[in-house]
């Protein structure tokens, strides 16, 4: 465990030293790990950081306006709404490392924007210890490391929580004062729930994935999981009043984990998995079935794809 008083001392120093009179940007996705990088950041060099929230139209519901209210302190804070444009970008795709690609390409676009527009020549990522590890025996090609300072031709990188364990960095998030929203968020991933919705992404998944993943974050609260969420896997047959109807089949996932390199499928009782379903299920007319994924990691990873 580090002492958390220490690293945020030495890291504002650090920081301060390397950025020096130059501008710096960090992509905020409002995850635990950007969060606390950007506030670690934001002390060290105020608004000569610009932090910048990308709204890919894939975020859970009502992420994009906590941001807005957490991190309403940092004036220099940027809200890009590229909703349609990730939407139209993921027309008809449906292999995963494509949809990975085009969503990392399309936010690195946003992103470059931004970095040119401000000027910046440094650039702040909330990289952590596992994403390193998971990156190099590349699992999965993870969006959110690796891939922007190719594009955009920084003076160098600042990542001051890279040699951090998740449970670390919720410590420092904690004593840096971030809401406990940010804190004990769940980790979500970069590419959002397009990576919760297989087959191609549309706005009809989305609203599926968004609304179930909401039913689940509330009913399994109480089971403390390090993540739980609802996938869309694809179309079953059911029967809803009197008609047979084609609807989504909704997965329920939630596990226990240290640092997501390895998870257990947590478990939970009849009761609270009924009303999940029960839920689901009727708050959207398109969903036929609700299912409860039992499976560890490995075989599985956490998220669909
Ligand atoms: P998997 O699905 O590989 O996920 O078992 C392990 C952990 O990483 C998160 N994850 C990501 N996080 N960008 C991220 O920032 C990504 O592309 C990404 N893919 C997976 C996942 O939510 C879990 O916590």
């Amino acid at each position: 465990m580090v002492n958390t008083d220490e690293f945020i001392d030495e890291k504002v120093a650090e920081i301060r030293e390397e950025v020096g009179d130059a501008n710096a940007v960090i992509a905020l996705s409002g995850g635990v790990d950007s969060s606390t990088a950007a506030a670690l950041a934001y002390e060290a060099v105020g608004d000569q950081l610009t932090p910048v929230y990308v709204d890919t139209g894939l975020m859970r519901k009502g992420e994009t306006d906590e941001i807005r209210e957490t991190f309403d302190y940092m004036d220099s804070l940027r809200i890009v709404d590229a909703k349609e444009r990730f939407l139209d970008a993921l027309a008809s795709v449906t292999d995963p490392e494509e949809k990975r690609h085009v969503i990392g390409e399309q936010f690195i676009r946003e992103f470059e924007t931004v970095a040119e527009e401000t000027d910046a020549d440094y650039l702040v990522q909330g990289t952590i210890y596992p994403d390193r590890i998971e990156s190099e025996g590349t699992i999965k090609s993870h969006h959110n490391v690796g891939g922007l300072p190719d594009v955009v031709d920084f003076e160098g990188i600042v990542e001051p929580m890279r040699d951090l364990y998740k449970d670390e960095v919720r410590e420092v998030a904690r004593a840096l004062d971030l809401e406990e929203i940010i804190s004990e968020r769940m980790p979500f991933p970069g590419p959002g729930l397009a990576v919760r919705i297989l087959g191609e992404v549309t706005d009809e998944k989305l609203e599926v994935a968004r609304e179930a993943t909401h039913v689940v974050e509330e009913e399994l609260a109480e089971y403390d999981p390090w993540q739980a969420f609802a996938a869309v896997l694809g179309k079953a047959t059911g029967v809803k009043g009197d008609n047979r109807v084609h609807g989504y089949v909704v997965s329920v996932r939630s596990v226990e984990s240290r640092d997501g390199m390895t998870a257990r499928a947590q478990e939970i009782d009849w009761e609270t998995l009924q009303r999940i379903q029960s839920r689901i299920t009727g708050q959207n007319d398109n969903v036929s079935r609700v299912v409860y994924d039992v499976t560890h990691k490995p075989p599985a990873t956490i998220e669909y794809e």
